[in-house]
């Protein structure tokens, strides 16, 4: 069976500064496969510059890798045909933080829909086109009425980003890479934003990579959850596993860190506090050595596996737990293909 997306072994270093000089190793060794015969939600977490946004870039094709390779559909990414780059560009829809950046302000919002409507032949006529537009706004919470004609600045954040899901959903892709869709909307709207996103999910069966660094909408949207920090997976695996008993020591900083809603579940209990690390560059062992208050000798030596602390529901890669069964970084795939079938 082969993935509609896939990273294999991707890692992206950017260089900057006089002569390149500066290195920023964004992602290193990542795989990840998103499958057309079981649909997911992933959630992608971690603080910010922990190599999220390229992750997504990388799915999307917009940016190359620096080493390994991304495929679509057993193609490399940066290699299709054109015929292959409109499926592909129909098939893997994008969703991201500023729904309109992309778009032009002197176009009614209509455009957002019709373009789409029109490059992919989805509809036979102007009626049956309007009709398309109606369903798909209606079917985000939105009045076709109240939308339709209206120029982006006259409406909310919320109902902006709203259009942008209509859109992919009037697209039917198999995938929605969403980078930080909620983070520039009201509190208050969050919530409904990520429920039509997840219904995508549900009703049509869209995976979707849900990009956040944010733990608890992770945690309210995601079936499993991958912890980045600095590029590198520290933790992945069932979300209610990992986010009831992270066992990561970055995981468990980062969740410690969540003011959690739930006056039930004590935080700060882990009691860790990180080191100020110097964070130094061109580290070969593990990247939260340099913070990580339980650090030990061999993690600056080399990058710590994954290893399965919980059977079939999550993999820590933490030498801490150099008991359990180890796996190399690039079966993670093989390991979410386990949990998500188990969920
Ligand atoms: N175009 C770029 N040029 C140079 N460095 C970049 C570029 N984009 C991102 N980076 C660096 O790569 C790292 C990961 O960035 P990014 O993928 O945007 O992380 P996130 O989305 O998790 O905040 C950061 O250290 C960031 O500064
Ligand atoms: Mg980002």
């Amino acid at each position: 069976m082969t993935a509609i997306l896939e990273l294999r072994n991707v890692s992206k270093i950017y260089k900057t500064g006089f002569w390149g000089h500066h290195v920023t190793v964004a992602l290193d060794g990542m795989s990840l496969e998103i499958d057309e015969a079981r649909p997911t939600i992933t959630a992608i977490v971690g603080e910010s510059g922990s190599g999220k946004t390229t992750l997504g870039s990388l799915l999307l094709g917009f940016l190359p890798p620096t080493s390994g390779t991304a495929f679509y559909r057993g193609k490399d990414l940066t290699k299709l045909s054109r015929g292959e780059r409109k499926a592909f560009r129909r098939e893997v829809q994008a969703i991201f933080q500023d729904p309109f950046a992309a778009y032009n302000p002197f176009y009614t919002v209509d455009h957002v829909l019709t373009v789409p409507i029109s490059r992919f032949k989805l509809a036979r006529s102007k009626a049956d086109a309007r009709r398309l537009m109606e369903e798909a706004l209606l079917a985000v919470g939105l009045r076709p009425e109240e939308i339709l004609g209206r120029f982006p600045h006259q409406l909310s954040g919320g109902q902006r980003q709203r259009i942008i899901v209509a859109r992919a959903m009037l697209l039917k892709p198999k995938v929605i890479i969403a980078d930080e869709p909620v983070s520039m909307v009201d509190a208050s709207l969050r919530a409904t934003i990520l429920e039509s996103i997840y219904k995508l999910h549900n009703d049509l069966g869209i995976s979707v990579l849900y990009i956040t660094h944010d733990l608890t909408t992770a945690y309210h949207i995601g079936a499993q959850i991958v912890v980045l920090y600095r590029g590198s997976v520290m933790e992945a695996g069932d979300t209610e596993t990992i986010v009831q008993d992270p066992q990561h020591p970055y995981t468990r900083l980062l969740i410690d860190s969540v003011p959690w809603p739930d006056p039930d579940r004590r935080w700060g209990q882990s009691e860790l506090k990180p080191r100020d690390g110097d964070v130094p560059g061109g580290d070969r062992g593990c990247k939260f050595a340099a913070r990580c208050p339980l650090v030990m000798e061999q993690c600056y030596d080399a990058p710590p596996p994954l290893y399965q602390t919980d059977g079939t529901k999550r993999v820590a890669a933490c030498y801490l737990w150099n008991q359990a069964p180890a796996l190399g970084r690039e079966r993670l795939p093989d390991f979410l293909a386990q949990v998500s079938s188990a969920t």
